[in-house]
């Protein structure tokens, strides 16, 4: 299955390489390898992780390149679907001329895109962040596959299924050898070049436990992994990151200091916020983000989480929509609409224009029928796919009926791709 593209290194200054696509230019990080202006490489998250031999890759880029102009094309038809004469509000067309020209847009602008209520203005919203997606990041898309590792939590958090009070969870953890081999697996098998490791807050993995996961996926496979291991020491990120992880997804979850010691009772926000700027100060890829529609949480809470995640510089915006679980306190709480998840969506594109920006895994649970496409098509372009294997994937339960929770790899992989092509998708490296 091919979702990822070997590109060309046309430019080299340190360890910086640029790397062509068909044409189209992309920055990458090399720190791992040795390499001559023409070598092809794969890169992700602007990453260099692979060379790639130069008969393989032109063997590959064959096969694409007539799809990857088709791509191109059905990509910019669908982000110049020009809808905006269909509006009525002078003060919403101007917010829209704004975000056009990249101006920044104040409070009070972001709350009125947030509460568009009207299906004509909702379609301009996504269609405008959408073009703005592709005016700045061409076509490209992530794949990563993710590997739930452990549902062992120390914490208690409010609103997750796998917190330490829920006592009905049959608990599991996968050793070393089971965790390089599901990697190796998505690797080798199914062609993954980025991956997660993920796992509730568990202690039981020591930092030199993590350090030895990593170094021997780092050994056998040549992929960029990212680790979401939660609030661990600093040491833990730096031997993680010396064992070659260059990617950490942990959300703050909420910016309000207030209502996050609510939901987290044995962590500080401060904390949080001096974790995150430590792993970004480590040179780590940073995903972060926040909940939505956690009870208590206003939209000016959301303004903030969106400014807070762009102020922290993170590369990835990982936002999704709480969904209630039984087992905790917010199991009556009403869910948010999936239109509220694209609002958002779109407007971390008009705030962060050049953002990696996730649809999560909760979305397509929310909307099942359309949530990863919508959010695509709002302006997110990157995606996840579960690869924990299957007997475990039930019990990695956050929250409730998770999508994907049954789906055999290779079928995933195909639905993702069928849905990419159909967008016009192309799983190029979005750069740095
Ligand atoms: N609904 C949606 N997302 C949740 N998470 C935890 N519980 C839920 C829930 N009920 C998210 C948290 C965490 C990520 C791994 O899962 O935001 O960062």
């Amino acid at each position: 299955m091919c979702y990822a593209i070997p590109g060309k290194i046309v430019e080299l200054k340190e360890k910086v390489a640029v790397v062509d696509y068909f044409g189209e230019h992309r920055r990458v990080l090399n720190e791992f390898f040795d390499l001559s202006i023409g070598d092809y490489v794969y890169a992700q998250g602007g990453i260099l992780i692979q060379k790639v031999p130069e008969s393989k890759a032109l063997e590959i880029l064959e096969q694409w390149k007539e799809m990857f102009f088709h791509l191109k094309e059905v990509d910019l038809r669908l982000a110049r679907k020009n809808t905006e004469s269909i509006l009525k509000d002078p003060g919403f067309i101007r917010i829209i001329d704004k975000v056009k020209k990249r101006e920044v847009l104040d409070k009070e602008e972001m709350l009125r895109v947030i509460n568009a209520q009207d299906p004509d203005e909702q379609e301009v919203i996504y269609n405008t962040a959408n073009e703005i997606r592709q005016g700045e990041l061409k076509n490209s898309c992530c794949v990563h596959g993710i590997i739930e590792f452990s549902n062992y939590c120390r914490n208690n958090c409010l609103y997750c299924g796998i917190r330490s009070d829920n006592n009905k969870l049959k608990r599991y953890r996968m050793d070393l050898k089971e965790i390089v081999y599901t990697a190796e697996e998505a690797v080798g098998r199914y062609g993954f070049k980025a991956l997660v490791l993920q796992s509730g807050d568990d202690y039981f993995y020591s930092g030199g436990m993590l350090e030895e996961i990593i170094s021997k996926i780092k050994e056998k496979c040549g992929i960029l992994l990212f680790m979401s291991v939660g609030q661990r020491e600093q040491l833990v990120y730096k031997a993680m990151y010396d064992a070659g992880a260059r990617g950490v997804l942990l959300r703050f979850e909420t910016s309000n200091p207030t209502l996050f010691e609510k939901l987290h009772k044995d962590i500080k926000f401060k904390e949080r916020l001096e974790l995150l700027r430590y792993i970004n100060s480590l040179g780590y890829i940073l995903a972060t983000g926040a909940l939505i529609g956690l009870p208590g949480q206003s939209d000016e809470d959301l303004i903030a989480d969106i400014m807070l995640t762009k102020s922290l510089k993170a590369d990835m915006y990982s936002f999704g929509p709480l969904i209630p679980h039984q087992a905790t306190p917010f199991g009556e709480s009403i869910p948010v609409k999936p239109d509220r998840v694209f609002k958002i969506i779109s407007l971390i594109r008009f705030v962060d224009p050049q953002a990696k920006i996730l649809v999560t895994t909760a979305l397509e649970t929310l909307d099942r029928t359309e949530g990863r496409r919508l959010g695509l098509l709002a302006g997110a372009n990157s995606v996840m796919l579960n690869v924990t294997p299957l007997e475990y994937r039930r019990l990695y339960e956050i929250y409730p009926d998770k999508a994907g929770i049954d789906k055999g790899i290779e079928e995933s992989i195909k639905e993702t791709v069928d849905l990419l092509y159909s967008l016009g998708r192309a799983p190029t490296d979005l750069g740095i």
